[in-house]
């Protein structure tokens, strides 16, 4: 299966940078080993997907509900005009929204039954780690977040391993070695496989990946893909990031 290369542009660039951005990546992707996506604020998300040909989209987040009296929300009914991926529990989102696993799990659920792919965040802060506690935490976190799919469901899901420790913008943040992210990708394997028995789920890693230590991540056989975040906003450091799958 090809790797998968998602760049998260957060609340960054206007409608102008957004377009310039994804047409610049779109002209310069040629490595058909790769799937490339995007993830722009929901307002671009109809421009980024015009202009991109060569590029896949992802969404940001989600609601769970199809339609309604839900002010300020998006359905994944909605979205499915415009992309393929939907990012679910990202770590921004359980701190400043105040997501639970719960809310998460039905955001799981409602991006798989419209057949989008949700990519579900998961990962531990740096006292959670210190305290021996990161396997606890992606335990909950990936069994209350899955906890409302089938074992069919999960054939289309991608769990991001993002040590909240290692993300870019995370103060005070350190470097997640391979090794340290193929441990947790080996632990998450193991929760995966006994709530669910063998599966084809993918892992893929994110936490401050750029030119300088994408490849590491990129050829490990533990991660299926990356999820960039700072890096994804410069089209030069991005195409690098890509060029690093080999
Ligand atoms: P980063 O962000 O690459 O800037 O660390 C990753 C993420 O939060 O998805």
């Amino acid at each position: 299966m090809k790797k998968v290369i998602i760049g998260n542009w957060k609340m960054n660039k206007n409608r102008e940078e957004a377009i310039a951005l994804v047409s610049d990546l779109d002209n310069k992707i040629s490595d058909k080993n790769v799937e490339v996506v995007v993830a722009p604020p929901f307002i671009y998300l109809e421009a980024v997907k015009r202009a991109a040909k060569n590029i896949s989209i992802a969404a940001q987040d989600t609601f769970w509900e199809e339609s309604g009296a839900y002010t300020g929300e998006v359905s994944p009914v909605q979205l499915k005009d415009y992309c393929s991926y939907v990012l679910v529990g990202h770590s921004e989102r359980r701190k400043y929204q105040k997501e639970t696993n719960e809310e998460i799990a039905n955001k799981v659920k409602a991006v798989s039954s419209v057949g989008l792919i949700p990519v579900l965040c998961v990962g531990e802060d740096l006292e959670q780690r210190n305290s021996g506690n990161t396997e606890q935490v992606l335990k909950e976190k990936i069994e209350e977040g899955l906890s409302k799919i089938t074992n069919q469901d999960l054939e289309n899901v991608i769990i991001a391993y993002e040590p909240i420790w290692s993300i870019s913008t995370t103060e005070n943040r350190k470097d997640c070695t391979v090794q340290d992210a193929e441990s947790a990708a080996v632990l998450i394997d193991k929760i995966i496989k006994t709530k669910f028995g063998e599966n084809n789920a993918r892992v893929f890693f994110g936490g401050n990946v750029n030119p300088e230590n994408a490849e590491g991540y990129l050829q490990s056989n533990e991660y299926a893909g990356a999820l960039v975040g700072g890096a994804s906003l410069n089209a030069k450091k991005f195409l690098e990031i890509i060029e690093k799958v080999g």
